[in-house]
């Protein structure tokens, strides 16, 4: 399957969730199950020789595609969850979405200095969500390789403003 074909699993839902909105729906490419599988091949050849020791994949979509990454890149899964569902210590970041804000957390024995980690996410649209999840990162002080994405919404800020901030950007689809 081609980058293309796999664009092509994707839907496009107009007026979703509010009028004017042209909402990525993944979830057909989620059933297809050539799609799928095409989609994990495309981030492990680019990653499987980079020495990645930990995926970090942000709740929720971002797990589908990290656990599957980690899996065979042979590395650990590091969970960034929205607040009040991890157990033990935890550190915390606030970030804003359109209309309010959330909140990521991340355990704060979850990564050491020595790690070399991979941001997960299905899609980047302002970027709010995975600068929140770099900045818990680096608290820790390990590496952040880069940030892969199945989709980056064109015409938003969130790559600029990432790459902006020092943190590489790769996306499968636009
Ligand atoms: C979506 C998507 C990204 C984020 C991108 O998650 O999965 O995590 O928004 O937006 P941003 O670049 O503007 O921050 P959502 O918060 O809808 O959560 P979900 O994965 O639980 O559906
Ligand atoms: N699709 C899925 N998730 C999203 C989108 C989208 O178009 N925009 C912001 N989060």
């Amino acid at each position: 399957m081609t980058l293309e074909q796999l664009k092509n699993t994707i839907a496009a839902i107009e007026d979703y969730p509010k009028p004017g909105i042209t909402f990525r729906d993944i979830t057909p490419l989620l059933q297809n199950a050539e799609a799928f599988s095409a989609c994990i091949d495309f981030f492990v050849e680019r990653y499987i020789q980079q020495g990645i020791t930990q995926v970090a994949a942000v709740e929720a979509r971002g797990f589908i595609f990290g656990a599957a990454i980690a899996k065979a890149l042979g590395c650990g899964l590091t969970l960034l969850r929205k607040p009040g569902k991890l157990p033990g210590n935890v550190i915390t970041q606030r970030y804003q979405l359109e209309y309010g804000e959330d909140q990521l957390q991340m355990r704060s024995d979850s990564l050491k200095a020595s790690d070399n980690v991979l941001i997960v996410d299905d899609l980047l649209a302002t970027g709010g969500t995975v600068e929140a999840a770099a900045k818990l990162i680096k608290q820790t002080q390990a590496r952040i390789h880069e940030a892969a994405f199945l989709v980056t919404l064109d015409g938003l800020p969130g790559e600029q403003k990432l790459q902006q901030q020092g943190l590489a950007c790769y996306t499968l689809c636009r």
